[in-house]
């Protein structure tokens, strides 16, 4: 066994050698006042060192914008575990859709500048409607969007219109609940809403989509549905939901091969 003095006596001849390969410590000698960042209102001084070098100080912006950055991820994350993606759909990309006709070819094109703009969207108020038969890809662009956005660290929350209405449902039996499911669906930066109309529609369940689609108002929001405009305006409750889903929105329909049962080959 090595003596452990003679291991701590190495060390520190170590570092004492290092010690001597270290720059010398630069010191201040003068400085002199640039003025007033406009945005954090900080006295923005350049401080000179006697190596020559100069070193701005006073400005909080960088460090105010690292912050918000590391908030920002903290967030996307949270609205991501928030999210359900049901089977492998997570994994779904633009790249692995095939467009086997003009209106997918349209689809495609249509999302992938939403995903890729999402900050024009944002600002724009877009809506995206996709409406179309079972199995034509709608929830697949709808995923490959929210991953796009989601990396670009935005609150994107992904869930069917079932899993959001059973999750309130599951509150009201749990009355302290920190982050409610409605909460966290109107301050979505981006909410995905997948299958429109496949829950029963009764009338606590019509209550409950308007107030969520009414809160969305002047958000970003994309639907998928298998229903029809017609299934949308068949009661005065659906009307006045559909009204406020098309307010500001762009639709997509999607009727090709069903491709879950062998579609476009
Ligand atoms: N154009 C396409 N290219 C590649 N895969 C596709 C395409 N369209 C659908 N798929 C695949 O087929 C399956 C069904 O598609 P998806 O779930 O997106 O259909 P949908 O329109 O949402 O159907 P539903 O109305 O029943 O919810 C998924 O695995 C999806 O990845
Ligand atoms: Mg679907
Ligand atoms: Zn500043």
């Amino acid at each position: 066994m090595k003596n452990p003095s003679h291991q701590i006596a190495n060390l520190m001849q170590h570092a004492v050698d290092n010690s001597e390969d270290r720059p010398p410590l630069k010191r201040p000698i003068g400085s002199e006042h640039l003025g007033q960042c406009e945005d954090c209102r900080g006295n923005v001084r350049l401080i000179k060192f006697d190596d020559g070098s100069e070193k701005e100080t006073g400005c909080r912006c960088e460090a105010k914008r690292y912050a918000n950055d590391k908030q920002r991820a903290i967030n996307a994350k949270s609205y991501e575990k928030a999210s359900a993606l049901h089977g492998d759909y997570a994994e779904k990309t633009f790249n692995d859709y095939r467009a086997a006709d003009q209106a997918q070819a349209r689809a495609l094109k249509l999302s992938k500048r939403y995903a890729e703009a999402f900050d024009e969207m944002l600002k724009k108020k877009q809506n995206l409607y996709f409406q179309g038969r079972p199995g034509t890809g709608k929830t697949h662009l709808a995923a490959a969007i929210r991953k796009v956005v989601r990396d670009q660290n935005y609150k994107v929350l992904f869930l069917s219109l079932p899993d959001y209405l059973g999750k309130v449902k599951a509150e009201f039996d749990n009355a302290n609940t920190t982050y409610p499911i409605y909460k966290m669906a109107v301050d979505a930066e981006l909410l995905i809403l997948d299958d429109v109309g496949a829950n029963r529609m009764t009338d606590w369940e019509v209550s409950e989509i308007f107030r969520l689609v009414d809160a969305r108002n002047g958000k970003c929001t994309i639907y998928t549905t298998n229903l029809k405009s017609s299934d949308m305006t068949a009661s005065i409750g659906l009307s006045r939901i559909f009204s406020r889903m098309m307010a500001n929105t762009e639709t997509i329909v999607l009727n090709g091969d069903d491709y879950r049962i062998g579609g476009p080959e």
